[in-house]
């Protein structure tokens, strides 16, 4: 038999030459190459894993420039690295069998072999057999544990709230905004264009605000007049100051991500109004609340499979497809949660 084709994403040139992209990163086209890498072959103890799924995310920017203390910068030539989904394709592992759905942060190639723990140091996660396999890095992944997280540990949603989330289209965002409503909330989102806002709507929020259409913190006041208990923000920046402004008293700020801000400083100017609300303000990083993970990864896969929370996946088709769509993400270009099939499931 022939050996198969281990084809490879790997970086192009560093991060610091080059000009940055329109959103002011350093992740641009001319930083990814594609590559080929030896197939490689599970020793004692390792797994190999068939790559279907690669999830991009903004965790893509921070391994290609390097974030001190939590990713060292990938070198040049070597595989990007990002979240992928895919199946144990040869085991020998006691915990792995061939078949099992299997999610981690790895290389971005066609074969991955793991000891059972991924470029994170986190434990490699399974994707529970009654789920299909994309959801391993939706809501049942990443996106589904933020907003999850955020929400359980920080946001403590009570019945009557009224919750405002932003970037409700985007991963985190359409799944917190469900979360919440299920607490016994009332729950207004906000989008950019009128396609987002209707697939907001579509995941059952009460409301929503489309932020392309005027003064914003004008349409949060009318949506919410008694103000807004919780925000979970996905975006910072314009956003997180109209917010700030309709807050009611003791309100709650969880900062899950800062979009707006990650090609460069962006100021925010209301925050004396935490002071004037007695608000509070903090933030999480899901990879603190790993000994909860399969807490959420339970109660998400229940509200999954019942139909309590429904997913939005923007599926991009193609290996070819993963660099527009890794920098797609930064421009606001996707519907739900981006990701991209490079190969078909051999086990679906
Ligand atoms: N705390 C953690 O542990 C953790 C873990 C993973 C990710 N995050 C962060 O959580 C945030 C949301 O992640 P996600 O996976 O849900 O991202 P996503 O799917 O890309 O959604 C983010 C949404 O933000 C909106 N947005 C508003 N202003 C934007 C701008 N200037 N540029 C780009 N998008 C903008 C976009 O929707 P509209 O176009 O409709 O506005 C976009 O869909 C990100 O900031 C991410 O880095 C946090």
């Amino acid at each position: 038999m022939n050996a198969p084709v281990n084809r490879r994403w790997q970086v192009a040139r560093p991060a610091d030459e080059g000009a940055a992209n329109a959103a002011g990163l350093a992740l641009t086209a001319d930083m990814f190459a594609k590559g080929e890498a030896e197939p490689p072959e599970p020793g004692p103890g390792e797994l190999l894993i068939r790559s279907v799924y690669f999830s991009p995310d903004p965790m893509n920017h921070a391994w290609v420039r390097g974030m001190p203390g939590k990713f060292d910068p990938i070198a040049v030539g070597d595989a990007m690295k990002g979240g992928l989904a895919g199946r144990v394709v040869a085991s020998n592992h006691p915990d792995w069998k061939v078949g099992d759905g299997v999610t981690g942060f790895l290389d971005w190639q066609d074969y991955n072999v793991s000891g059972g723990t991924d470029h994170m140091g986190a434990p490699l996660q399974r994707v529970p057999a009654d789920v299909a396999l994309a959801s391993g890095l939706g809501v049942l992944g990443m996106t589904g544990f933020c907003a999850w997280f955020g929400l359980t540990e920080l946001g403590k949603p009570k019945p009557g709230d009224t919750v405002l989330v932003s970037g409700a289209s985007g991963a985190i965002g359409s799944i917190a905004g469900q979360i919440a409503r299920l607490a016994g909330t009332r729950v207004i989102g906000i989008a950019r264009g009128e396609a987002k806002c209707a697939l907001v709507k579509g995941l059952g929020f009460d409301a929503v605000i489309d932020a392309s259409g005027g003064d914003l913190a004008a349409q949060i006041g009318d949506h919410a007049p008694r103000g807004v208990n919780l925000y979970f923000d996905n975006v910072g920046g314009p956003m997180l100051d109209a917010a700030l402004l309709n807050l009611a008293h003791g309100a709650r700020i969880v900062i899950c991500g800062a979009t707006a801000h990650y090609g460069g400083p962006t100021a925010i100017t209301n925050h004396l109004m935490l002071a004037m609300r007695g608000a509070s303000m903090a933030g999480f990083f899901y990879f603190d609340h790993i000994a909860r993970w399969a807490e959420a990864r339970e109660r998400l896969r229940g509200w999954l499979v019942d139909g309590s929370i429904r997913e939005a996946l923007d599926i991009a088709e193609g290996f070819d497809a993963v660099p527009q769509a890794a920098l797609g993400q930064f421009a606001g270009g996707n519907m739900g949660r981006k990701l991209v099939r490079i190969a078909d499931d051999p086990f679906g």
